[in-house]
């Protein structure tokens, strides 16, 4: 996680896959370069290929499962990115998922959706079943998920987007959670701190304040 984003807001981005040369990861990375146009905001991909995530409910403990909850619990805002696998999304995604708890560290935290398919009709499955997932454990998901159909004739080898509109609705992503966190979110966070440091201190004269007197 950059520094950017300290005492801001901090998005935490996941991506739903583990395949070599995946197309979620091509997407996934329009949407952080978007991010990173806000030079206010942190942001920080979890990547399940370089973790070892136990599987659900096999060591509740596990240091990955540990460092994993602690970074999506200091999250103002989440990503959730999938491939469309076999009607549904991935079982990676829902490991992930699995591994923040239960009762989860999603819960009261935006989440937007990106899904990702080789199929003409996109990931519409894969982002219903994640999105109803989602909700179930407490997090808000937002409207507007963006499917991409067609992935493989997307993207060059570079990673490079070939098609405008595309790359315009998958950036869109990015902008829908952060104009969710800018006006829901950071009021609210900033109103709970005002309240920990509690009410602003009066000035008393001198005089009052000795007389015992601060009206
Ligand atoms: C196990 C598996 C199941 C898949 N099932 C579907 C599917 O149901 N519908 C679909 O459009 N594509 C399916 N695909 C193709 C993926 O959508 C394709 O790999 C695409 O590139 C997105 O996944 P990726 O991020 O792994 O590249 C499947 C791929 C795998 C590996």
């Amino acid at each position: 996680m950059n520094d950017k984003g300290n005492g801001g807001i901090r998005i935490v981005a996941v991506l739903g896959t583990a395949r070599p040369g995946n197309f979620t990861a091509k997407a996934l990375a329009l949407v952080i370069d978007e991010i990173k146009k806000h030079r206010d905001i942190a942001v920080q991909v979890i990547d399940p290929s370089t973790m070892e995530l136990p599987f659900p409910g096999a060591d509740e403990d596990s240091a990955q499962t540990r460092m994993l909850q602690e970074t999506v619990a200091e999250a103002t805002g989440v990503i959730f990115s999938t491939p469309e696998y076999h009607g549904s999304y991935s079982s990676v995604a829902k490991l992930v998922i699995e591994n923040l708890g239960f009762p989860s560290v999603l819960a009261g935290k935006p989440v937007a959706l990106l899904g990702v398919a080789a199929g003409q009709i996109g990931a519409i499955k894969a982002l219903e079943h994640l999105r109803s997932v989602l909700s179930h454990i407490g997090a808000i998901v937002l409207p507007g998920p963006v499917s991409v159909a067609g992935v493989q004739s997307v993207f060059d080898d570079e990673g490079r987007c070939l098609d405008d509109q595309i790359e315009k609705r998958i950036r869109s992503v990015a902008t829908n959670l952060i104009d969710y966190t800018r006006r829901n979110i950071c009021p609210r966070v900033a109103l709970e701190a005002m309240t920990r440091r509690g009410p602003p201190v009066r000035w008393v004269p001198p005089e009052r304040e000795a007389a015992g007197t601060s009206e």
